[in-house]
């Protein structure tokens, strides 16, 4: 594994070191996050992003909150665990992994609290779940890279959209998992990595990342995903999601619409790649989705150079939504769901235990 996104040190008190993913490419620095407000600033700012690398990191922050609480009563840690976890749920509205593993958290202090627990015996079942999310993320990462790599063959070329690699994960990444482990076959896969305006994860973290770990990776800005796909040069494309309803929509970053519109024109198989835990069975449609609005500065002035002009309107989604008849496939930890509907994502749910 090239790189290590984020993990739990030490217990005295213990700490979350990061790789600040503001600084790539150019400077590959470790951030230290101490305490509950930084860990819901690091989630904003995208120091630490993709979907299944901010669950890890919510379950850090619950740890960051009560960790120090063992001399309160079983009560009041279990209301401290709600609170802090209510903070670190307003950090961003989309990735479903967050709530998802605050979700967990909550549950197992108030478990272990039913169950007649003391408050130092809550506090080891929380370090307990905040690890088990953390390596259970990283099984699936492999898991998923073992399954999308069959769809992988000798000498194909995959465009990918974002980061959906090891720096979104626990573990190798989503989208990039089966690269990696067709790689580790001694296939030879090529990728294309859209440059994905407006915070550039392609550019910076996916072209960074595949390099680190060898693989043939060539930078394209978004606008020229259509032209390379009309040269043929793209065989397959692999996303990751931040959020996929029930029936299917494929919720990612901004921009995967487009691409996935455009596979479909070219006849190239669009696969997400995505763990059970980025399913979200509350919601029917991707319509149903929130979807976060980020700051105009991102769009006017990214990285500090101002290249639209002062006061104009800016709007900017930071995801979009793919409606599932445009999905070939989502490769998951238990397995491809060919052709999504409601009826094949509530068939995969039930397997993975998550209905
Ligand atoms: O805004 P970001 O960088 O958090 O957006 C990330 C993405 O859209 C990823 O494609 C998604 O989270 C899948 S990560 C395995």
């Amino acid at each position: 594994m090239a790189v290590q996104t984020i993990a739990w040190h030490g217990r005295d008190p213990g700490y979350v070191r990061m790789i600040e993913q503001t600084l790539l490419p150019g400077d590959a620095r470790l951030l230290e996050v101490r305490n509950v407000q930084d860990m819901v600033d690091a989630i904003y700012r995208l120091a630490v992003r993709g979907a299944p690398a901010i669950g890890v990191a919510a379950a850090y922050g619950v740890l960051l909150g009560v960790q120090d609480e063992g001399e309160r009563a079983p009560d009041e840690l279990v209301a401290l665990v709600n609170e802090t976890a209510d903070e670190l749920a307003a950090a961003r509205p989309t990735a479903v992994n967050l709530f998802w593993a605050l979700d967990r958290m909550r549950a197992r202090a108030e478990r272990d609290r039913a169950a007649g627990a003391d408050s130092p015996a809550i506090l080891e079942g929380l370090f307990e779940e905040a690890g088990a999310i953390a390596e259970e993320d990283a099984g699936q990462c492999e898991r998923m890279g073992e399954i999308g790599a069959e769809l992988v063959a000798d000498g194909m070329t995959v465009l990918t959209h974002c980061n959906a690699g090891a720096l979104a994960t626990a573990g190798i990444g989503t989208a990039l998992a089966p690269i990696y482990a067709a790689k580790r076959q001694g296939k030879n896969v090529a990728v294309f990595a859209d440059e994905t305006r407006p915070l550039l994860q392609g550019a910076r973290l996916t072209a960074w990342e595949l390099m680190q770990a060898g693989v043939d990776v060539t930078l394209i800005t978004d606008n020229m995903a259509a032209r390379v796909m009309y040269e043929g040069k793209v065989d397959m494309v692999f996303v990751g999601s931040d959020r996929i309803a029930r029936n299917g929509d494929v919720c990612n970053k901004i921009g995967t619409y487009g691409v996935a519109v455009l596979a479909k024109q070219h006849g190239i198989p669009f696969y997400v790649v995505a763990p059970l835990s980025t399913f979200d069975p509350s919601v029917a449609t991707g319509a149903d989705i929130p979807i976060e609005e980020r700051p105009a500065e991102e769009i006017t002035e990214g990285f500090g150079k101002r290249t639209a002009p002062e006061g104009v309107r800016v709007y900017n989604p930071a995801f979009d939504v793919t409606p599932a008849e445009l999905v070939t496939g989502i490769v998951t930890e238990v397995g491809v769901i060919e052709h999504p509907n409601t009826e094949r994502v509530e068939e995969a749910l039930r397997r993975g235990g998550r209905l």
